[in-house]
């Protein structure tokens, strides 16, 4: 039996990483942040001096990342970059190396490494178009963009940072715009995906809705 996949993507701050994250704690599954991955190598090449466009020299330092999740916290080479890796420059400066190829392939292995019985809930751009193509349950988990850079507002003023709502709306949709035009795995929903529309729908109720679609799907199984 192939251990089960739950794969959520949708453009940034919808949320869809906090739904992930509960519909895992939910069915004892592990949580994969795919995202988080393509900050740390970003954060990681920003500290080594990689420059953002040398895809070979990103990919290099993707396939040797030490690199552990635990919790909310990530660890890279024993360093906790947690905070430094979700500000928004963060965010763009990932969203930059994400358009290159090499690197994305370089990232696959470390990322179906987190495929552990007794399941995964993952989130991301790409997870159920090509990181899990045989995902049990793929979710397109969307909000309108203003209600998205409304989010994000909240979040980082939640956590003591300062945030500019007008530029945060302007930075999402830049960063939608690159992710979804980008030739390698970009942004889109898949004819397969479930479409999840979250702008007028709470946390819970989203969370409730992937489990109710994920029985669903493994009912049918
Ligand atoms: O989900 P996030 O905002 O943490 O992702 C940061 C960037 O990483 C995002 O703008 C695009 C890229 N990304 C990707 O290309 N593929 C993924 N599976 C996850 C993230």
């Amino acid at each position: 039996m192939t251990i089960p996949v739950i794969a959520i993507d949708g453009p940034s701050a919808s949320g869809k990483g906090t739904v992930a994250a509960r519909v895992a704690q939910a069915l004892g599954f592990h949580y994969l942040d795919s995202g988080a991955i393509y900050r740390v190598t970003a954060y990681a090449a920003q500290q080594r001096g990689v420059a953002l466009d040398d895809e070979d020299g990103l990919a290099r330092l993707a396939a040797a990342l030490d690199l552990r999740f635990d919790g909310v916290e990530v660890w890279l080479a024993g360093v906790a970059v947690g905070d430094a890796i979700r500000t928004e420059e963060a965010g763009r400066a990932a969203s930059q190396i994400a358009a290159l190829p090499a690197l994305r392939a370089a990232l696959l292995q470390l990322q179906r490494g987190f495929r552990k019985a007794p399941g995964l809930v993952t989130d991301g751009r790409d997870m159920g178009a090509v990181v899990f193509p045989d995902a049990d349950l793929k979710v397109f988990l969307t909000a309108s963009a203003e209600v998205r850079a409304d989010r994000r507002y909240k979040q980082l003023i939640e956590k003591g940072f300062s945030a500019n709502l007008a530029a945060l709306l302007q930075d999402l949709q830049e960063r939608d715009a690159r992710d979804a035009a980008r030739a390698a795995a970009p942004l889109q929903k898949t004819a397969d995906a479930q479409l999840l529309e979250t702008s007028n729908m709470g946390i819970d109720d989203a969370v409730n809705w992937v489990l109710v679609a994920y029985a669903k799907a493994s009912s049918q199984a």
